[in-house]
């Protein structure tokens, strides 16, 4: 805690804040205890800018496009680490040995297998039920199945419901693929690694041999790793104040999926492609959908564009960017969804109105395109956020649970603007 106050002047009163600095510099007003001494709450509607807690899993500067986790620039870990590798560096905060690495993996592992009760689950869904809330539903039933490790206060419940919902959540997300195509389930396989394992679930078929590409193998741990985590998102806080309440994991987990499955946040990927091919099938018309989108009256939006935090180009969709290149290059294929979107960024980032306003490509402009040529169905581009971000919502619950001093539970306040006391009237006399 460093002795640097901010002075707040209330009438004739003045209130010293405790100034907390982070350990890249950035300073905040502590404001915790303005209430009980003024009376005073703070408004901030959104949290535009309200911190509501303290973290060391994720650093972003949006303002030059830097994201780090544990320290660690998002270029090297998206280069070099496997997903279950930034995992472990999310969880438990540094990369782990080879030893720890194996250890870990093979805990995941174990839990791979569903109970073959939850089978009855998937298959109560209509056929069109949508991924997302099939995911949100069977993870929240892994409360039901999984009663020995809900306690958050345990630290090894704790333990078994994290490599619980690790192993188990990319079956389900498979499942949920199979259940909406009416195609049998297929089971995980122990000699597989993470991501191999999860497209043989998606792809294979009982029938046949299935034989995967190794560049989207690596694709997929790219995106995975990209979107592992991102401090206090939407989703993310959902999970911590969710959490908050003692609540265990998968129920936390379950409310974060459903968070993450709105178009402004996760469910951004697959409405961006949608956008993107609704202008391919307008004749490419660029133009009609930029003016629909600055129009202040018209509520369309151009969807993979914009971001609460980065005023800057999102580094996820850099990588993300030269990946679609690298692809398509590789295979020699020509996209014109891709066209579309390279031209639409670049119509968009010499507009005033998306300059003005620090409108960038963020990570789901692109990714839509590299799920494309995988094969993977739009309404499965979510899930496949949700899978990468469940090391982040795991790390974050985890964190809170461990924090020096102890949990509290999460309860903004609020201005009050309805109607002050009044009389009843009964129903006879309304
Ligand atoms: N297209 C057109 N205009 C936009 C866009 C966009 N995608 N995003 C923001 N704006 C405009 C707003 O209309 C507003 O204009 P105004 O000042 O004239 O009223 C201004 O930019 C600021 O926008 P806000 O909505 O206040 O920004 P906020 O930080 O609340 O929202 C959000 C961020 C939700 C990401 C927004 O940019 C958006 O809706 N983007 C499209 C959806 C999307 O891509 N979501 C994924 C985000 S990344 C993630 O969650 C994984």
């Amino acid at each position: 805690m460093s002795s640097e106050y901010a002075i707040l002047q209330l009438g004739d009163e003045k209130v010293e804040l405790p100034i907390q600095i982070g350990t890249e510099g950035n300073r905040v007003i502590d404001i915790a205890k303005l209430y009980g001494e003024t009376g005073y709450i703070t408004l901030d509607d959104a949290f535009a800018n309200t911190g509501a807690t303290t973290s060391a899993i994720t650093y972003i500067d949006g303002e030059k496009g830097i994201l780090r986790y544990r320290g660690y620039p998002i270029e090297e870990i998206a280069e070099r680490c496997e997903i279950t590798e930034t995992a472990y560096l999310l969880i438990y905060g540094e990369l782990p040995t080879a030893e720890q690495l194996e250890t870990f993996r093979t805990n995941i592992r174990a839990h791979k297998l569903l109970h073959e009760g939850m089978k009855t689950i998937f298959a109560g869904f209509p056929p069109d039920a949508h991924p997302m809330a099939i995911l949100s539903s069977v993870v929240g039933a892994l409360a039901i199945y999984c009663p020995d490790s809900l306690e958050p206060s345990d630290p090894q419940q704790c333990e078994l419901a994290i490599f619980r919902m690790l192993g188990k959540m990319s079956t389900i997300a498979a499942f949920s693929f199979k259940q909406s195509i009416g195609r049998p389930f297929i089971y995980p396989q122990n000699n597989l690694t993470y991501c191999q394992n999860f497209l043989r679930m998606m792809f294979a078929v009982p029938s046949e041999e299935y034989e995967m590409d190794p560049d989207f193998v690596s694709a997929l741990n790219l995106l995975l790793v990209l979107h592992a985590d991102h401090g206090q998102n939407c989703s993310t806080s959902t999970v911590r104040m969710v959490g908050s309440s003692t609540v265990n994991l998968f129920s936390s987990v379950s409310a974060g999926i459903c968070a993450l499955w709105g178009a402004f946040h996760g469910g951004a990927n697959e409405a961006c492609i949608n956008m993107l091919e609704g202008i391919h099938a307008d004749n490419d018309n660029l133009g009609k959908h930029i003016d629909r989108a600055k129009d202040p009256n018209d509520n369309y939006r151009l969807m993979g564009f914009g971001h609460r935090v980065y005023k800057n180009y999102d580094p996820r969709a850099t990588i993300i960017k030269e990946t679609c290149h690298k692809l398509l290059e590789k295979n020699n294929l020509k996209n014109p969804i891709f066209e579309i979107a390279l031209e639409l960024e670049e119509v968009a980032l010499s507009d005033s109105y998306f300059i003005e306003r620090k409108l960038y490509p963020n990570v789901d402009f692109y990714s839509g395109i590299i799920y494309n040529l995988m094969g993977i169905p739009k309404q499965m581009f979510t899930v496949i956020f949700a899978l990468g971000r469940l090391p982040g919502w795991i790390a974050h619950w985890r964190e809170m649970h461990l924090a020096p001093g102890g949990m509290r539970i999460h309860r903004p306040r609020q201005l009050y603007t309805g109607s002050t006391e009044r009389k009843f009237v009964p129903l006879i006399k309304r």
